[in-house]
Formats: C-alpha cells, structure tokens, sequence
C-alpha cells in the first residue's frame, strides 16, 4: 500500500509528465482505497494540497485556488489548482490553473490572490526558483484569467527582487483596492532573519512602489512572516498571518507554526500602519489551521478558508498518497472589537435532515454517517464532554470537554487511533467565555472543526480513526441537559 518513502530532491521537482503511468495509476489507486477521504471538505484528489489561494468572486462565480503537489503527498513543485461554485458548498475542480513554467517559477508557482478587475481576475502569486548552487530567488508574479478560465502570465515580474536588506523568503502577496490605487501585502524576512509583513502601492497594477514596513506590532514576529491578509470588516481592519519562529512568551500557541491575527481601528497608508492595533491572537484554538486567506466579497461578507494542515508536520493519509484539505467556507465579522467566525450561511444547504436528540445528563447517539453536524445549546451547563468518532462501546474518540464556570474547554486527541504530531502536544486546553456554550460541530471522516459561542472562537482537529473505531458514535454527557440537533450532512465529494 506504501506508495513512495523517500522523497529526493530530484524527485521533488520533476516535472509533472516526467513520471511514469505506472506510478501515476498506483497513485490514483492507492488514494482510492485511503480510509479518511472527506465528505464534504474540498481535498486534493492525490498528492498534497496546502494554501488557499486567489479567492474571490468572479464570473459569477466563486473562485478558489490551492496550493497543490499532485503527485505525491509532500511538499514538491507546486501549482495552483483551480476550483469554482455557485454556492460555497459544491465546488467543481477546474484543473491546475498556474504551473511552474516559466523561468520566473520555475521551482514552484507559491501562494498568492485574486481580483477582479474589468472582465478578467488578476491573479498575484510568487514565482519560486531555485539557481544553480540552490539559493533561492523570489519572484513577485501576475496572471489575468478570462471568463473561459483561460489564463495569460504576465511576461514581467510585478516586482521582481526583494527590498534592500530582505531575504528571497519573499512571498504570497495579496493585492486589494485602497483608496484610488492598489495595495499589495506580502510576507517578508530581514536579512538577519526577521520576520516582517510589507506593502507595496500602484496606481496600475503593473507598477509597484514599495510603501515599507507595515506597522502592526512592537513585538518580533520571529524569524518569517507568511500569507497576510488584510481585509476590513464594520470599519475595522483585521491581518490575519503566520508567524514562524514567533517567541510563545508573545502569545502562546502550540502548534508547530500558529495562524495569528490582529484587529486595529484602520489601515493608514501614509504611516503604513495598522492603527490602534490589539493584541496577537490565535485565530484558531485547534491542531491544524494554517494559511488562512480572506477577502473582502462584493455582497459585503468577510470571507476566509484555511489550509487544514501544516508545514513540516507527517499525516497519516501521507501512506495512502495524499494530505490535507481545507476548511468549510467561514465568514468573519468584527463586532466591538472582537473577531467572530462563523460557518458561512450557505454551509445550512448541507443538512440533509435534522433529529433533535432526546434531553437528558447522557445522550448517546449512533449516527449513520461520520458526516455530520451538531447543534449543541447548553443552556445551563456547568461542565460537560462530548465524545465523537468513540468505539463501538463509546470508549475512546476525540473529546471535547468543557467547564463554564471556570471557562475552560479541553479538546483531547490522544484516545484516537492513528495519532500523529505528538510532538506538538495531543490535547489543546483554553479559555472560554463563562457563560452558557453554544456549539456548532463539524464532523467530516476525519475533520471536526467546533464552532464555540457563536463563532467567538473555532478549533480545528484532524484525526484519523481506526477502521473499526470509525463509529459515528456522539456521547454527551453534562451536568444539565442541552438541546440538542443532530443534522446528516451531504456529501459533495461522492
Ligand atoms: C505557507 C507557504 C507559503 C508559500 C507556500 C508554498 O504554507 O509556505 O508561504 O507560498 O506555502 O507552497
């Protein structure tokens, strides 16, 4: 079943076509017959898929792209894969949109965005090339796709070298309408290794001014910045990004690398600074998030997908010739504040239908699919555990256990076969307000992403159960009955 172990360099980066059909038929086969394949989660059909990129709203449309290796599940020379829907919930897998070949991307067509601009959508991505003694070269790249999908690279680099005093580890920029031009935001490294966040500004989207440093902090950001995202919800400005090497005493995360975000009162361009900015936060309080990217959508929403995965961290579906997938379709809103994530509104046209489980201290329930949804209201609760994904008997499984007097959830891999990324700890512990928990749980084979008081926080966890502890069983058990719903969800991948 063992596809390929070893990984070479040379391997690596060959060329797509370069590999024989034998391989390319095992591989196809081997993901086929992977246990852990999501229902409703967009995933890669083989090989690794990372970043979300280029979302938009486009030809009607919603756009979306990944980072995608296909012919394996690491992290080779990558591509951007192309996917479109009408509604959020059903997407149609468009293809690879952009692949390395060019000399400008030559190892790797890395992450960037989409904007519509006229008739056709910009797309912003970094050009990934490796020179002769392997030093890498980075280049700041654009593409118009019309509304066949077909797609033109831009001959010239949009920028075409890092600053003075930044390494090549220059990378993902998004490019938004500000004022009557355009603001580019990309992820940078000091030459002494210090990660930073820069704009750019342009009036025609061809050329570029570098604007400086984007102030959004006094604190080191460790050693890299990777995919920021500004985007603007009720007049706040939210940048959501991805700091590697980032000091926990600045704010703690477990995780190998954290997706972190900050919320301040505006962007203001003549200082490059987000103004009045909060605390660094967690922008998931899970396993898995990483390389979220928002946008701002024409009908008003704060839309955001993330990479469930992360770099450098082995998965178990690495044996069937697969990795990772990405997050169900979520809209932000700052409210006083605070940011909120919600499951975007179109993600109900799932349910399929709802049973509303019996109020009782215990509920057991033995669903028919490991697809699935949970509305649970805990109205007076004071401590409870939801078990998902147990044994037959109700033994083991990923527990989520809360206590809202004291305002604390624990979510709890380690009684789940096949774990992984020990090392990075199997329980996440963290505050939750002290109140009654309302929860929206998404449970999809192997993906359970929790939604807690109406998205003032999300934890994201992958988990691989045993074949023959793939139950669907949900065990509740609280100190006060809570309402709740249990809806079967669709299965868009089937
Ligand atoms: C983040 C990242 C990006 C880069 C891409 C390459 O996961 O490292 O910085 O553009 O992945 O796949």
């Amino acid at each position: 079943m063992v596809l390929k172990k070893e990984w070479t360099t040379p391997d690596r980066y060959k060329k797509y076509n370069d590999w024989d059909t034998d391989y390319i038929e095992e591989l196809i086969t081997t993901v086929t017959r992977s246990p852990w394949r999501l229902g409703y989660h967009i995933q890669p059909k083989t090989g690794l898929l990372n970043d979300p990129n280029g979302f938009s709203f486009f030809n009607g449309k919603w756009q979306l792209f990944y980072q995608a290796y296909p012919i394996g599940p690491v992290h080779g020379v990558k591509s951007w894969a192309h996917l479109t829907s009408d509604n959020l919930i059903d997407w149609k897998y468009e293809g690879l949109a952009l692949e390395p070949d060019t000399l400008f991307d030559s190892h790797g067509v890395y992450s960037g965005s989409a904007l519509p601009v006229n008739d056709k959508l910009l797309l912003a991505y970094t050009g990934n090339v490796r020179d002769d003694n392997w030093q890498r070269r980075s280049y700041q790249l654009g593409a118009w796709m019309d509304t066949t999908n077909h797609i033109t690279k831009i001959d010239e680099p949009l920028i075409d070298h890092p600053p003075v005093g930044f390494s090549h580890d220059f990378r993902d920029p998004q490019i938004i309408p500000f004022n009557d031009g355009y603001l580019l935001i990309i992820g940078a490294q000091t030459t002494d290794n210090k990660g930073k966040a820069l704009t750019y500004t342009s009036k025609d989207l061809q050329h570029w001014t570098l604007n400086g440093e984007l102030n959004f902090t006094d604190e080191p950001m460790g050693y890299m910045v990777e995919c920021p995202n500004l985007v603007f919800s009720n007049d706040k400005a939210l940048l959501i990004f991805c700091p590697q090497g980032l000091d926990k005493s600045i704010c703690h995360y477990d995780n190998i690398y954290p997706n972190m975000y900050i919320i301040g009162d505006n962007y203001d361009l003549e200082t490059n600074a987000i103004t009045n900015p909060t605390e660094l936060k967690n922008l998931d309080e899970g396993f898995d998030v990483y390389a979220t990217q928002a946008f701002n959508s024409p009908d008003g929403r704060v839309l955001a997908v993330s990479w469930i995965g992360l770099p450098e961290v082995n998965y178990p579906t690495d044996d069937y010739g697969w990795a990772h997938c990405l997050s169900i379709i979520k809209e932000l809103i700052i409210k006083d504040d605070k940011l909120y994530q919600l499951p975007a509104k179109e993600t109900e046209a799932l349910r399929l239908n709802s049973i509303k489980l019996p109020e009782s201290q215990t509920t057991h329930y033995d669903a028919k699919t490991n697809c699935y949804e949970l509305e649970i209201d805990c109205h007076d609760s004071e401590k409870g555990q939801i078990k998902l994904m147990t044994q037959e008997n109700g033994e083991n499984g990923l527990s989520i256990s809360f206590d809202t007097t004291c305002g604390k959830m624990i979510i709890d891999r380690s009684h789940i076969g096949n774990g992984f990324a020990r090392e990075y700890g199997e329980t996440r512990e963290f505050s939750i307000s002290q109140k009654p928990l309302t929860l929206q749980i998404f449970v999809d084979e192997s993906l359970v992403e929790v939604f807690i008081n109406d998205g003032e926080q999300v934890a994201t966890a992958r988990v691989f159960p045993e074949a023959e502890a793939n139950h669907t069983h949900v065990t509740i058990n609280t100190d006060v009955p809570s309402s709740i719903t249990y809806y079967e969800l669709r299965q868009t991948n089937r």
